[in-house]
């Protein structure tokens, strides 16, 4: 088959692009960031995702990926074409499309011939047709008249491991209403067609909402099981067990069961509220999901009361913070509980001596504002010298298995608070610290 291109440079359209270019397919990644373009031609890879590097590297040396800013020949070039731009959230919750409806426009400006459009960014039910709309307007005033379709492909991967879920993803999701669309994005697919990989074909429309429906569902599991811990907090039971029995229901499933400080990323928090949004738009409301997103306000801040009932008034006090990225093995920040928690423990009066083993360059900008009531450090052990407690807040591997005599010696006071229950109770009570986990 012909080129693809990918439009958006980001978490999913670097992904994307790598991958389809290690399935032997030849892409333009294409992104209006001249200096995120510039730095991955120098061989930098502007984010933190596993394996990326060595996957851009290697498909940049064969030629089958290539990088531009230059869109008008990524559209000349290339039959498919991605887009992968940013939907971030609008003020009252429902996702600003301007990068989709632009990205669309330019492709519609540069057309030379047939062109798949296909849609990777999560975007509200209507979008596709929208996107054909803006397509044919802008067509109609160059006064050509070029065939196309638009195909809705949204992207389940998941941040720090995005490159094992883009080639083994559970299912592929295609909206799409032509034979020649549903061909080709066969085609494109071909090695994960061969092995096996479910394909749910339907239309936009439906696809569209697959997408959000799911990234709610898994937002109020989680939810769920941070409610269930605070209650299993005041009565003396144990969430770990809860859960483990409640995964053991074919039903129900063990996965998103554990409970911690509130999810955050670029997905979750973002995706509950304009899916919420499309609920209230089309009168049939989603009150479960518009429950999800207020309860995770508030789990966010029920860290905060957690690490107050114990410390009382924070006024220079220095506290550790171990983890600050949304999760694990990214360096992604946007809407990690730890913006919340942190902002309000400086409220407080703390100082925070802080770790994340991906997360300084980014939080040191989105942290900026706290001036000398934070300090980023260079790991666990130098963040927690002289603190009057430790916060684990993202459950990075290397804060599974630290030195535990070594942080003891070296804190002020021994609160241990482990906000993703990733320690045992009788572990650190055994070495003379105060554990506070949650909800056991
Ligand atoms: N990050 C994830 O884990 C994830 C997973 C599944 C789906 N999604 C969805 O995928 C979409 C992209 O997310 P992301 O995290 O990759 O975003 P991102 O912000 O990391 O990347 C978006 C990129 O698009 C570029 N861009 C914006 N407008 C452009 C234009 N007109 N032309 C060319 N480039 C343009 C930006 O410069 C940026 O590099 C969103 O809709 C998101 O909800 C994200």
């Amino acid at each position: 088959m012909g080129k693809l291109a990918v439009i958006g440079t980001g978490y999913v359209g670097l992904v994307t692009g790598a991958c389809l270019a290690d399935f032997g397919l030849q892409v333009i990644c294409v992104d209006n960031d001249e200096k995120k373009i510039k730095m991955i031609q120098e061989g930098k890879i502007p984010i933190y995702e596993p394996g990326l590097d060595s996957l851009v590297e290697r498909n940049t040396y064969y030629k089958r990926l290539e990088f531009t800013s230059n869109i008008k020949e990524a559209v000349e070039q290339s039959e498919v074409i991605f887009i992968a731009v940013g939907t971030p959230p609008a003020d009252d919750g429902s996702a600003d499309l301007k990068y989709v409806l632009e990205a669309a426009k330019n492709i519609a400006l540069f057309m030379n011939g047939y062109k798949l459009i296909v849609n990777k960014s999560t975007v509200p039910v209507g979008t596709g047709q929208r996107v054909k709309q803006v397509i044919q307007n802008v067509l109609d005033a160059r006064g050509v008249n070029y065939p196309f379709d638009v195909v809705s492909n949204p992207e389940f991967l998941r941040e720090g491991s995005a490159l094992y879920d883009f080639t083994h993803p559970d299912r592929v999701v295609l909206g799409i209403d032509s034979e020649r669309a549903e061909r080709a994005m066969k085609q494109v697919y071909r090695v994960l067609y061969l092995n096996e990989t479910p394909f749910v074909v339907t239309n936009l429309e439906t696809a569209e909402i697959i997408k959000y429906a799911s990234n709610a569902y898994l937002a109020m599991k989680i939810t769920y099981i941070n409610q269930v811990a605070n209650l299993c907090e005041k009565v003396g039971a144990d969430v770990h067990h809860v859960a483990k029995a409640m995964g053991m229901d074919g039903r129900i499933s063990p996965k998103f069961l554990h409970p911690g400080p509130g999810y955050g990323g670029s997905c979750f928090p973002k995706d509950t509220r304009a899916f919420a949004h499309l609920g209230r738009k089309y009168q049939a409301p989603l009150t479960l999901v518009e429950c999800t997103t207020e309860a995770n306000e508030q789990q966010k801040n029920l860290m905060v009361d957690k690490v107050t009932s114990v410390l009382g008034d924070l006024t220079g006090k220095e506290l550790a913070i171990l983890g600050i990225t949304f999760k694990p093995r990214t360096d992604d920040m946007r809407e990690a509980p730890s913006l919340v928690i942190i902002n309000r423990l400086a409220e407080l009066g703390a100082t925070l001596r802080i770790y994340d083993p991906e997360g300084e360059k980014e939080g040191k900008w989105r942290l900026a504002h706290l001036g000398n009531r934070i300090m980023f450090c260079q790991d666990e052990y130098s963040a927690v010298n002289g603190a009057e407690a430790l916060i684990i807040v993202t459950e990075w591997n290397q804060f599974r298995n630290m030195d535990l005599a070594r942080i003891y010696n070296t804190m002020k006071n021994k609160h241990f608070f482990d906000l993703r229950n990733i320690y045992e109770r009788h572990i650190i009570e055994k070495f003379g610290f105060r554990y506070y986990c949650i909800g056991r």
